[in-house]
């Protein structure tokens, strides 16, 4: 750590968890903390949540937690002293110099040389796009229509036709082998190692600081794959980035283009629609929902005019809708791809077609109806019943009625008769409906996940109890020190606990800061963000409390007990376990 805690502090004090977490990801208040959607797995229940009053966060579906610097962190991909500034310049804190050179800092960090190498890679590649051997990359990229202005702004470069010719470069840039193992750009075998990407155009993939953290390489006409892309690593994470965003990001538009290729972000842009992004080839998935939906209220989704396209839009479409955004869904025909459509009709035409994308609504239900034979009235009556139990799920009425009107009008069906099978299915599912409060999240099922034991629980209660609740604390202490607790890591933690307690300075927030680099780190957090018993009431909470100190206090004596030398010290500790049932904690 380069700076000192009380400007660490300073920082954090500036910038109130829940606001800063509340400009990523939706919050909604519930008791005394808030609770969203995860933004670092993939999820439909919201199982991540942030108190303010310990300043911190935690999902208790993937495990993630921390506090405020380590959220920026994890979300925007940079390191403790990135965190540290961006934080600082969003709450107006002047940062002290840093006494260390920027050598030095990088190469106490792993995420930053990765970061540079990848950099590296990238103007090399541009290099050899310039150079004699890459003319032929140059020439591919010209011939698809691409401009030099387009070329550069978005740093194509090329892969040469050469065994290891970036190994080479890099090794002499002074990257170590664990460094290059690392990268994902090489394959290694028993003769050598070798680039995985030879003659290939390239495609640098940048987050949205305009930091390069992957590639995509596409051989120059036909070969498989057309598209080869490195691999996922601790600056990239496939479903939480979309090609083309930190350009995007920019853009004044009031909507943002979603679409599937490398090459149709690339044209949209040439062509003046600077607000296209891709989820590239991957699943759309929830992140890069909610990662939209910070910059944007509306997506219009240019997916592939085939069927791999339709699929992956209809998967999309409730993605986006959860994460509550506007959607509407652009019709290519007769052409592919955006990249095709532009080529062909030109920027113009491009425009009238996103000018008349149709609301996605009403594309799930064209693409529904394909699935039916109208010709056959049992068919056609299923439609009807399916479009009704789809319109029976829009919440407000309002919006309801418009979309049976709608899609009364668009099939030729009668509205009055469409409305009354829609409130029929809406009253009938209403009923079937449990209340929210008794529906339980569902199991999480990650791995890694072992089953607590009552001991561990009890512990873990007490430690998460007293980050919370400094008032519990001299009873507790009464009973337990922390050398009473069953494993060095906690132990750990309850001396930094018991320090701050004593001292009057609470401050789950700061202890989170000392296990940064402990590699049990997630332990931790959750320890120091868990809400304890959030809702009972203080009688209960208590009683819950004493057994949890009891039984820690009993174990630990045991523990002692047959670690003891002497007769005289065992009996003394069984007398301790024995008076333990009259021990009042509270
Ligand atoms: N893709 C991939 N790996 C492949 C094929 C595709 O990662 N083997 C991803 C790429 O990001 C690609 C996107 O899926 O841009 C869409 O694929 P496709 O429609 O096949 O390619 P196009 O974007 O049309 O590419 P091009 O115009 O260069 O043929
Ligand atoms: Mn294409």
């Amino acid at each position: 750590m380069f700076y000192s805690e009380e400007i660490i502090e300073e920082v954090r004090s500036r910038n109130p968890i829940v606001d800063v977490i509340g400009s990523y990801v939706h919050l909604t208040k519930k008791g005394g903390g808030y609770f969203g959607l995860c933004p670092f797995h993939n999820e439909k229940t919201g199982s991540f949540s942030v108190s303010p009053s310990r300043r911190t966060y935690q999902c208790f579906g993937c495990g993630k937690g921390g506090n405020v610097i380590t959220f920026i962190m994890d979300y925007e991909n940079c390191t403790f002293p990135e965190a540290l500034q961006f934080l600082a310049e969003r709450g107006g804190v002047e940062l002290p110099k840093q006494e260390f050179t920027a050598a030095q800092r990088q190469e106490a960090d792993r995420r930053s040389r990765l970061l540079a190498m990848y950099r590296e890679a990238a103007f090399f590649y541009v290099r050899m796009l310039r150079s004699p051997q890459g003319k032929i990359g140059y020439d591919y990229l010209k011939k698809r229509g691409l401009s030099d202005e387009t070329i550069r702004n978005f740093g194509l470069g090329y892969a040469l036709q050469s065994p290891n010719a970036l190994y080479r470069y890099l090794k002499e840039k002074e990257y170590t082998d664990a460094e290059l193992k690392e990268s994902g750009f090489f394959t290694y075998r028993e003769r050598g190692v070798t680039d995985k990407f030879w003659n290939r155009v390239m495609f640098p993939i940048m987050d949205t600081n305009n930091r390069v953290i992957g590639f995509g390489g596409r051989v120059m006409g036909d070969g498989e794959p057309k598209y080869l892309n490195s691999p996922e690593t601790m600056i990239f994470d496939k479903s939480r980035n979309l090609y083309g965003l930190n350009a995007a990001k920019r853009s004044r538009e009031r909507f943002l283009l979603v679409c599937e290729g490398y090459m149709d972000v690339i044209s949209m842009h040439q062509a003046g629609f600077t607000n296209a992004v891709a989820s590239l080839g991957t699943a759309f998935t929830v992140q890069h929902g909610m990662i939209l939906k910070r910059y944007t209220e509306e997506v219009v989704l240019c997916y592939d005019h085939d069927n791999a396209g339709k699929k992956a839009a209809l998967r999309a479409i409730p993605i986006l809708k959860e994460a509550g955004l506007r959607i509407k869904v652009l019709d290519l025909a007769p052409y592919k791809d955006p990249d095709e459509f532009i080529k062909a009709l030109g920027a113009d035409a491009f425009r009238a077609r996103v000018e008349s994308a149709v609301n996605a609504f009403l594309f799930e239900i064209a693409c529904l109806r394909e699935t039916y034979d109208f010709t056959d009235p049992d068919d056609k009556t299923r439609f009807f019943t399916e479009t009704a139990s789809k319109l029976a799920a829009f919440m407000d009425e309002i919006e309801r009625n418009a979309y049976t009107e709608s899609v009364a009008a668009a099939y030729g069906i009668d509205y009055g008769v469409l409305k009354a099978r829609v409130s029929e299915i809406g009253n009938r599912q209403g009923l079937m409906q449990a209340p929210e409060e008794t529906r339980k999240p569902a199991a999480s099922g990650f791995p890694g996940q072992k089953k607590e034991t009552g001991l561990q629980k009890a512990e873990r209660m007490i430690l998460t109890d007293l980050s919370g609740s400094p008032e519990h604390f001299q009873a507790i202490r009464r009973v337990l020190s922390p050398s009473d607790f069953s494993t060095p890591l906690l132990q750990d933690v309850a001396a930094c606990l018991y320090d701050q307690l004593e001292r009057n300075a609470l401050n789950a927030a700061l202890l989170i800061d000392r296990f940064i680099d402990n590699e049990q780190y997630g332990e931790v957090t959750s320890l120091l963000s868990s809400v304890f018993m959030e809702d009972a009431e203080e009688e209960e909470r208590k009683q819950a409390l004493r057994e949890a100190v009891l039984r820690v206090k009993a174990d630990s004596l045991e523990r002692k007990a047959a670690a003891a030398q002497d007769p005289g010290t065992l009996m003394e500790l069984m007398k301790q376990k024995q008076d333990l049932r009259n021990l009042p904690v509270f």
